[in-house]
């Protein structure tokens, strides 16, 4: 058993009640390896904003999990070593068994997300009340889901999404005890949320998707004011990152995410937690084939890689700063 405190971490409770106060929301930046880690950990200390390391089953799976709960570890350190102490949770991502929660909480994870939201309603109560019980002892916050994301999450594929039913809400929280809840008022995971078909096109020929349902959010806002609420599939699948991309050999078509000021105004409400996942993989993607392109004879990890993690922090120090709001907040 490790206990989080130990590791220098921090719960979401502190941060949330925070974020809501000040109309920001806290970024939680999906990780699965040394320069995504960097990057996120120098790009939010360089802007002082708190955040959220995530973690999914499947970079568990991939980067193993002892190794990544050092790296969290040593992101704390990595920090102080930076010049400047910021808050960092480590949380996990669409947890989906009491097992795989408990043991990310037995072994220094200060948050957990139990996403019971295929689940037929009164089994995602059970489950994710299964979580808290255990959580709680430890101190560790628990994120729970109410309403399906199109795309994919994990294993779990959705191929529509289901709003968040607002009279759900009130029963959901309290009886399951969750510390913050995600929602799905249209947005959804990966890189392609949107079909041209559902976008109009403005002035400048630009595609623009569909708003997101801010009148569920204010719905879900009245029925359990001050609760925090989470926003996944929040990236913003920059264009610039596909154009790059498809220039040098990519084969993205019709990519398109949610507006940065869609987030920018839901991070002042009762949203306190961004996900984006999406967004960094798309700039390291882009920083790396355009190495490969310009410079066939660079065989050295570090000759693209490094570029990618320059990237990746310019993409979240921006996040930080101009969406989320977050920055200068630690
Ligand atoms: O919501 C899903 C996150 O983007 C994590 O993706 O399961 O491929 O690691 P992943
Ligand atoms: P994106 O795919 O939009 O980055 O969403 C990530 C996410 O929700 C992780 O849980
Ligand atoms: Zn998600």
């Amino acid at each position: 058993m490790v206990n989080y405190k130990d590791l220098g971490l921090v719960n979401s409770r502190e941060l949330f009640k925070k974020a809501f106060e000040g109309g920001y929301a806290i970024p939680a930046f999906n990780f699965n390896n040394m320069e995504q880690m960097q990057a996120i950990v120098s790009a939010c200390v360089e802007t002082k904003s708190p955040v959220i390391l995530q973690v999914s089953s499947g970079a568990r799976n991939y980067a193993n999990q002892t190794l990544l709960r050092y790296m969290a570890q040593g992101a704390v350190e990595y920090a102080k070593e930076l010049g400047y102490e910021i808050p960092i949770v480590l949380h996990l991502d669409h947890g989906d068994s009491f097992e795989l929660c408990k043991n990310c909480i037995d072994m220094g994870f200060s948050s957990v997300m139990i996403d019971g939201s295929h689940l037929p309603y009164e089994e995602n109560v059970a489950l994710t009340k299964q979580v808290v019980d255990y959580a709680h002892k430890f101190d560790v916050t628990v994120e729970g889901e109410l309403g399906i994301l199109a795309g994919v999450e994990d294993d779990v594929v959705a191929e529509h999404s289901t709003y968040t039913e607002p009279d759900e809400v009130v029963d959901f929280v309290e009886r399951t005890g969750v510390d913050s809840l995600a929602i799905s008022i249209g947005t959804s995971h990966g890189a392609f949320k949107f079909t041209p078909a559902q976008c109009t096109r403005n002035e400048d020929g630009k595609l623009v998707p569909p708003p997101l349902r801010f009148d569920i959010l204010e719905e879900i806002e009245r029925r359990i004011p001050g609760f925090p609420i989470v926003l996944h599939g929040s990236s913003s699948v920059p264009q610039e990152y596909v154009e790059t991309i498809n220039k040098y050999g990519g084969q993205l078509s019709d990519s398109i995410g949610i507006p940065e000021e869609q987030l920018r105004k839901a991070a002042t409400s009762a949203v306190c937690k961004i996900n984006i996942d999406s967004d960094g993989r798309l700039a390291m993607t882009a920083a790396v084939r355009e190495v490969f392109a310009n410079s066939p004879e660079e065989f050295d990890p570090r000759k693209y890689l490094g570029p990618a993690r320059e990237e990746l922090k310019k993409l979240y120090m921006h996040k930080t700063k101009n969406v989320l709001g977050s920055a200068g907040k630690a």
